[in-house]
């Protein structure tokens, strides 16, 4: 995740910018810098590491001036370097860019400048939208209307700032998408904006929101909210009265729903620099894997806990599907004890969000005992499962505060894929075609997860029938089947609802006989290779008065004629399905919870990490 600050008033820029990316520290940083417009030049100060090091470029060389921005890039994989820290100047020198989010269409565009002569400075997708923006200034267009022409050539979802030398009296800035937030803070002779509300807050409670495909025309006195296509926008003075910490859970009222809707940012950063979509190339550099390496492995174990595992198993199924190598998930407090038959054929794979979790590392280190070699999925950048395995792949989703891990469970479903992707690859086992193919899905992935999560309010709605449930099944089979127990385990942990998840085709020996009309049961039946046989065992629930929520593909009318409620995912690819359908079991435990007045960032008995067994 990036964090983004502007400033335009009678005050020098410089220290309100860097002070405003100071209160964004609780993300973390790989790389930050700011312009700030001094004498009529843009002056930029940005370089790799962490903001003392950008404080310290500013002492050896300052700069003051007014209009300014200033960036921070969340820790990502690979070394991340000066040319690639924003702000980025375009040809002119005369117009600068922040920016939040990934031009997915900038491998194209960059070809269509780089026909036209125009030189690039740096590796990142966001180079293009300068170099876009003064194509059209130089065809005569203002800032505004360059900016707006350009916002309707880059795909993806974004949070931009942009400023002009030539015209030092505004700041334009936009929200597309779900790339995090655009808040314009609204001061006395001055303005502010801001990708998070607790960067502003020092200076004014007195905010607006972007919504999704607006844009502001931001000046000293005045801010103009319009449509990309430039409708004004009537817009809404929000009056924040949090604290700061309160503050960064932003416009959600509590963390884990503002993680929720950071998947979208959270699954583009853990795609982001290790896919080829030009080549259908997978890059995991941090496995420091070679052919004969992944030649040979001979199976691979997954171990983790809770959610985690839940994750597993998910990869454990993509991982036999793609590579054919065998693969299974071990619940790791299990595992660890289990006298496990490994060899140095053999991979043990932790995944844990913490990277702290003592049952998940004690199955490392018995994995290690036993001569495997340890590879790890972690969300922690740091932490001891980083450290201790051969290689680890980050999930890049940023700090997970909620206890219920949400973005930290979508991640490694999509690093596992790519894992799976790149060892057959390696393996010489996969077809060029279907690496491509599979490759190629992936770019589906932000769209998908954003349509899902518009979707909220009608989960709402479920969730409001559901509010004084007291049992309830979760039913999935194939790839959705550890969605089940995914959905199942956020209801119980947030709102206290006795929930299992269960095999569908395993209800018929036995637990059937709980289904009755005080037990709604919630179907996983997305259009995938098991879309059938769900529709039958959501047949089975009906036939004895269960009350059928079902998880289904849009446009299915088939279940839709079933279900007694329905949670709508966009179409997807089966492989990859699991992300999208448990987006809505996210939601439905999240507002059962909260209708139940429940306390949903910190539930009774829990801790966001179980680092004692
Ligand atoms: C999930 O919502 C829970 N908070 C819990 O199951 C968690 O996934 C488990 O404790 C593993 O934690 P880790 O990913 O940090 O290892």
């Amino acid at each position: 995740m990036c964090g983004i600050v502007g400033y335009i008033g009678p005050r020098d820029a410089t220290p309100i910018v860097l002070n405003g990316l100071k209160r964004l520290e609780y993300r973390g940083y790989d790389s930050a810098g700011l312009a700030v417009i001094q004498d009529g030049k843009i002056e930029v100060r940005r370089d790799a590491g962490k903001l003392s090091r950008l404080t310290e470029l500013l002492n050896d060389s300052p700069i003051h001036g007014t209009p300014g921005v200033g960036h921070t890039r969340w820790a990502t994989h690979g070394a991340p370097s000066a040319r690639n820290a924003h702000p980025h100047l375009g040809a002119t020198g005369r117009v600068v860019v922040v920016h939040n989010g990934i031009v997915e269409n900038f491998l194209d565009l960059r070809d269509e400048l780089t026909a036209e002569g125009v030189e690039f400075n740096s590796d990142t997708d966001t180079e293009v939208i300068v170099h876009l923006v003064e194509h059209h200034l130089a065809a005569g267009l203002d800032l505004t209307e360059a900016a707006r022409r350009t916002f309707g050539e880059i795909a993806g979802a974004h949070g931009i700032v942009l400023m002009s030398a030539d015209e030092p009296d505004k700041i334009v800035c936009a929200r597309i998408g779900n790339a995090g937030g655009v808040v314009v803070g609204l001061g006395e002779g001055e303005n502010f904006i801001a990708s998070d509300i607790p960067a502003i807050l020092e200076h004014t409670r007195r905010v607006i929101f972007l919504e999704s495909h607006q844009m502001a025309v931001v000046t000293r006195s005045e801010v103009r909210v319009q449509t990309l296509d430039g409708a004004r926008v009537a817009t809404k003075v929000n009056n924040i009265a949090w604290d700061a910490a309160a503050a960064e859970k932003g416009e959600y009222r509590h963390f884990m729903q503002k993680e929720i809707h950071e998947q979208v940012r959270s699954l583009t950063e853990t795609l982001a620099g290790r896919v080829d979509f030009t080549d259908g190339n997978i890059n995991l550099p941090e496995l420091h894997m070679t052919p004969e390496m992944a030649g040979n492995i001979h199976k691979i174990i997954i171990t983790a806990c809770g959610t985690a595992a839940y994750a597993g198993m998910v990869g454990k199924l993509l991982i036999e599907s793609i590579t054919r190598i065998p693969c299974q998930m071990e619940i790791a407090s299990e595992f660890r004890y289990s006298d496990p038959i490994l060899d140095k054929h053999s991979v043990v794979l932790a995944i844990s969000q913490s990277g702290e979790t003592a049952d998940t590392l004690a199955a490392m280190e018995e994995g290690r005992r036993k001569g495997a070699l340890l590879w790890s999925i972690v969300n922690a950048v740091g932490s001891q499962a980083m450290r201790v395995a051969d290689g680890s792949i980050s999930m890049q989703t940023g700090p997970e505060i909620g206890v219920a891990s949400t973005k930290a469970f979508t991640a490694p479903l999509v690093d596992q894929y790519m894992l799976a992707i790149m060892l057959a690859h390696l393996r010489g086992t996969l077809s060029d075609k279907t690496r491509r193919q599979l490759v190629a899905d992936l770019r589906l992935i932000p769209d998908v997860v954003g349509r899902a999560l518009r979707r909220e309010a009608e989960v709402e709605k479920v969730a409001w029938a559901l509010k004084d449930v007291r049992d309830c099944l979760y039913l999935g089979r194939g790839i959705n089947m550890p969605i089940a127990y995914e959905g199942a385990l956020k209801l119980k942990e947030i709102s206290y609802v006795h929930a299992e998840g269960y095999p569908a085709g395993e209800m018929k020996h036995g637990p059937i006989a709980l289904i009755d009309e005080n037990m709604p049961v919630v179907c996983i039946a997305p259009k995938d290779p098991w879309h059938d046989k769900m529709i039958s065992q959501i047949q089975q629930a009906k036939a004895r008065g269960g009350t059928v929520i079902a998880v289904a593909t849009e446009g299915d009318e088939l279940v839709s004629s079933m279900a007694d409620h329905v949670l709508w995912v966009p179409e997807c690819p089966w492989m990859l399905s699991p992300v999208v359908t448990v987006i809505p079991l996210q939601l439905l435990a999240y507002h059962i919870a909260v209708v139940r007045g429940l306390d949903v960032d910190q539930p009774r008995n829990l801790a966001k990490s179980v680092t004692v067994e």
